[in-house]
């Protein structure tokens, strides 16, 4: 190499950006006399030391804490002609330089020299650092995986959760892991956020380990990013309370159906007592008979609601068109109303295709528009509207054709608080002798039985929405057949 040369090298490689050494080795077997011979401009960047003070002197009078580390071994292996190396960060301190962390590559160099090409990434490894820590110390389970679901970083919270060591699972296939996981709506969140970039949530519970896990996977540019937490503790609270609360209701619905046909046969014997000691006189007699008649048929009529509530009926559903159903019960409905109530109807243009019992469906319409006259006080409307579209401010998981049906009164408005019970089963802020509180549950019982739903929007001062939703054909159920329970469970969505 001429002189040129060796000055047209100097500059260019002043110019990296990566800090530069060139150490000789002076004693064959000694790291310790590998002498600093050539530094460039950027390793006073790196370093924060002065060419002119370390140039010229051996390699552990410069950087004493370098002696520590496998630097001068691997310097002295390459100088005698190994072969070029990354070592792994170091992390050098001492009196004159500030904590640092360097990236550092070694290479042979001719003349029993060595070249040593290093990196601050101290600002960088710092915040992977920091990150890394949030991780380690969060209370969530966390762990990545790359796009072949392959485990890439488990933090210390998934052990006892997964029961599984982290070491044991690091670049593990997922599936082959945990293959039980297949199928469960874990499977599926993890899936939809591979397949469509989103971020998923699931909560159920992971018959394997015997938890319930709530987890989250969030999309990253190559694989994903899962927190989860055992809530097995929470879901058994949780769970608990609403037995409480189904077994308070059940409590509360026995007492009231014994009330009602307790009422019902003490009419019924008193009758019978009566007619019996007037047995000589038919028509008194006649008249007390037919008193037993009535009350029997009130039995009746009680235990047709209770199947009704049971979800129980039978039901003879056929293809009808709804705005047809409305229109012809509308002038029996008005009937219904005292004058200041306007009944406005607001039908699809196109017929409303409904698969679904027609007496049942003119008994829901005629609950909910019985509900709506008796939440307005002076005068308002109720407004029927029928559609083929859900109503696009409603929040709904119905995805097949359906019909659409909704209720909407100018009334008092339901309470937040009895908003939770309005389904239960005689369950009425109404004085006894108006209301009986099993509309909304028969209700709820047809609409359960015939493969709908139904949802509740209520604003106190303003009124109240009821939307039923009913399958347009027979292979069209918008929900699956619900096990009635009791009517604790609100099915209030909107
Ligand atoms: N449109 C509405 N506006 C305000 N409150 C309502 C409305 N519909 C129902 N509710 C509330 O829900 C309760 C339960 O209704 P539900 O129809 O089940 O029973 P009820 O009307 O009281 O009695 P029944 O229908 O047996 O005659 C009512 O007492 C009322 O407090
Ligand atoms: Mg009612």
């Amino acid at each position: 190499m001429t002189e040129t040369d060796d000055g047209v090298f100097a500059r260019i490689v002043d110019a990296l950006d990566v800090g530069i050494y060139v150490y000789r080795l002076e004693r064959n077997d000694d790291p310790g006399s590998l002498r600093l011979v050539y530094a460039n401009a950027a390793s006073t960047t790196a370093t924060g030391l002065d060419v002119a003070t370390i140039i010229g002197t051996p390699l552990g009078e410069a950087f004493p804490a370098l002696m520590q580390t496998d630097l001068p071994a691997t310097g002295l292996a390459i100088a005698r002609g190994g072969e070029a190396r990354r070592l792994s960060d170091i992390v050098y301190e001492d009196d004159r330089v500030a904590r640092r962390v360097f990236a550092v590559d070694v290479f042979p160099l001719p003349e029993q020299s060595v070249g040593i090409a290093f990196t601050n990434l101290t600002g960088q490894r710092g915040a992977e650092l920091q990150a890394t820590q949030t991780l380690e110390e969060m209370s969530d389970a966390f762990f990545t995986l790359d796009s072949e679901w392959c485990f890439t970083y488990l933090n210390p919270q998934t052990e006892p959760i997964l029961e599984r060591r982290r070491p044991d699972l690091l670049g593990k296939n997922m599936w082959e892991e945990f293959p039980e996981v297949i199928g469960t709506p874990f499977h599926e969140a993890y899936e939809r956020a591979a397949r469509d970039r989103v971020t998923t949530h699931a909560e159920a519970s992971y018959a394997p380990l015997g938890r319930y896990i709530e987890m989250r996977a969030y999309p990253l540019p190559d694989g994903l990013a899962v927190y989860f937490k055992d809530v097995t503790t929470e879901r058994r609270i949780a769970d608990q309370l609403v037995l409480a609360q189904r077994l308070e209701a059940i409590g509360r619905v026995t007492a009231s159906v014994a009330h009602d046909f307790n009422n019902l046969l003490a009419a019924i014997g008193g009758f019978a007592a009566l007619g019996e000691a007037q047995h000589d006189d038919p028509a008194s007699a006649g008249r007390y008979f037919h008193e037993i008649s009535l009350a029997s048929d009130r039995a009746v009529h009680l235990t047709r609601q209770l199947l009704a509530i049971g979800g129980q009926q039978e039901l003879d559903p056929a293809t009808g068109d709804l705005n047809e159903v409305v229109r012809e019960f509308a002038s029996l409905l008005a009937q219904l109303l005292p004058t200041p109530v306007e009944l406005v109807l607001d039908l699809a243009r196109q017929s409303v295709p409904v698969f679904a019992d027609r007496s049942q469906l003119e008994q829901v319409l005629l609950n909910l528009v019985v509900n709506a006259r008796d939440a307005i006080e002076e005068g308002g409307t109720i407004s029927i509207r029928t559609s083929t579209q859900a109503p696009a401010d409603l929040v709904h998981d119905v995805s097949v054709d359906a019909a659409w049906l909704q209720v909407t009164d100018t009334g008092s408005g339901i309470p937040p608080e009895l908003a939770p019970r309005i389904f239960e089963p005689f369950f009425s802020t109404k004085p006894e002798e108006l209301g009986t509180g099993l509309g909304l549950a028969t209700i709820y019982g047809i609409v359960s039985q015939s493969h709908g739903d139904i949802y509740v929007e209520s604003v106190v001062g303003t009124g109240t929405t009821m939307t039923v939703v009913l399958p347009a054909h027979a292979s069209s159920p918008v929900t699956a057949p619900k096990l009635l329970s009791g009517g604790t469970t609100s099915p209030r969505r909107a």
